[in-house]
């Protein structure tokens, strides 16, 4: 019988810190024991955008206590864990730093492997954790805020990228669209809130590559449309932000539900996960939720806690990774992040020790 391990994952690729241990058991899904994260947010805000400096050093603050945090929620000692796991990228190269450094060191000083893990593996894999978790094969949608992926998922390490966005991402046409209405960042939640006191046929705004023909994305015109709508308002913008907050969502959402539909007519696939950031979008879902109903579709979710960055995806990541027999042992604890990283072409690889 295969070993039950215990993973340590480390997450810090942009602006939370999440720890999280989880344990394989045999080859069920791995049970997640104990989770902590750190949101940046605030103290990113008054910039009105991620200072990656800051989000470095905040990190190297936070993620020893989260770890011992972890560890005591489980009543687990790291004498215990059997591999530590860390975001190894995409994101930014300062922070991935410091969570790739700090396995390292802990990994070395407990004698134990380390598995550098793709972050955009971790969110794919996140609704797993959810009381109902998919199964083998499915289409992805990942949404995060750098990335918009359509890919066919046939089994843990198989991704074949579908369709992508050819500009911004639609985290980025949220976050940006918001931050021309004057919200906080990050823009998304900000800009969903304010949308339901609003009517999102009240603007027409186009719906980029809706016809195109192929899976790809493109929301950069978008945005563009969006403040082209905010100039010509001009004072009266204040009292219709709901309106064009409502008629930015609804843009968005009718062309992430097309094209999933699209995806999973083309392939033939009956389960649709949708992870990352804007996963968490309530009318996003509703819709994702009706379309697929009405195509005999099964979708899923990861829990809204697991949807933004965590730990937990990437301790998951990790143990579904070893579980499948994607991580090969390497000798050393030498350590590179990869700041872009494309997950369709990802290679199973670990540094550990000899
Ligand atoms: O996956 P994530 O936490 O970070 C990246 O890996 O990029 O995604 C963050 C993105 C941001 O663009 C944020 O505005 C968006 O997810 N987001 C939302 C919502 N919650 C988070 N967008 C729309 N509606 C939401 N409720
Ligand atoms: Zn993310």
């Amino acid at each position: 019988m295969r070993k039950n391990l215990l993973v340590l994952g480390i997450e810090s690729s942009c602006d939370e810190t999440g720890v999280a241990l989880v344990e394989t058991r045999g080859g069920g899904v791995p049970v997640l024991l104990s989770h902590a994260l750190y949101s940046q947010i605030d103290m990113h805000q008054a910039y009105g955008g991620v200072v990656p400096e800051l989000a470095s050093r905040d990190h190297i603050r936070r993620v020893l206590p989260l770890t011992r945090e972890v560890m005591a929620q489980a009543q687990c000692s790291l004498a215990q864990v059997d591999v530590v796991a860390y975001t190894r990228g995409p994101g930014l190269a300062g922070a991935l730093l410091v969570g790739a450094g700090v396995a390292c060191a802990l990994a070395a000083a407990l004698g134990k492997p380390v598995l550098g893990v793709h972050h955009l593996e971790g969110h794919l894999l996140s609704p797993f954790l959810s009381a109902d978790p998919p199964e083998f094969p499915f289409v992805a949608l990942l949404v995060s805020g750098g990335h918009t992926q359509l890919m066919q998922v046939d089994r843990v390490g198989s991704y074949q990228l579908l369709g992508e966005s050819i500009d911004d991402a639609a985290g980025e046409a949220f976050d940006k669209s918001a931050k021309l209405m004057g919200l906080p960042y990050p823009g998304g939640p900000h800009l969903a809130k304010l949308a339901l006191g609003g009517d999102g046929t009240a603007f027409k705004l186009p719906r980029p590559l809706l016809r195109s023909g192929n899976l790809d994305f493109s929301f950069a015109g978008l945005k563009t449309a969006v403040l082209t709508q905010a100039k010509k308002l001009g004072p009266e913008l204040e009292s219709r932000k709901a309106d064009l907050a409502a008629s930015t969502q609804a843009a968005i959402v009718e062309v992430l539900v097309k094209k999933s539909l699209s995806a999973l007519m083309q392939t033939g696939m009956t389960r649709l996960v949708v992870a990352g950031g804007v996963g968490a979008n309530a009318l996003l879902r509703s819709q994702l939720n009706a379309a697929c109903q009405q195509h005999g579709i099964r979708v899923h979710y990861p829990e809204l806690d697991f949807c933004t960055d965590n730990g937990a995806m990437i301790a998951l990541a990790a143990g579904m990774r070893l579980q499948a027999g994607l991580a090969t042992l390497q000798s050393g604890y030498t350590f590179d992040v990869k700041p872009r990283w494309s997950l369709a072409v990802q290679q199973p690889e670990i540094v550990a020790i000899s």
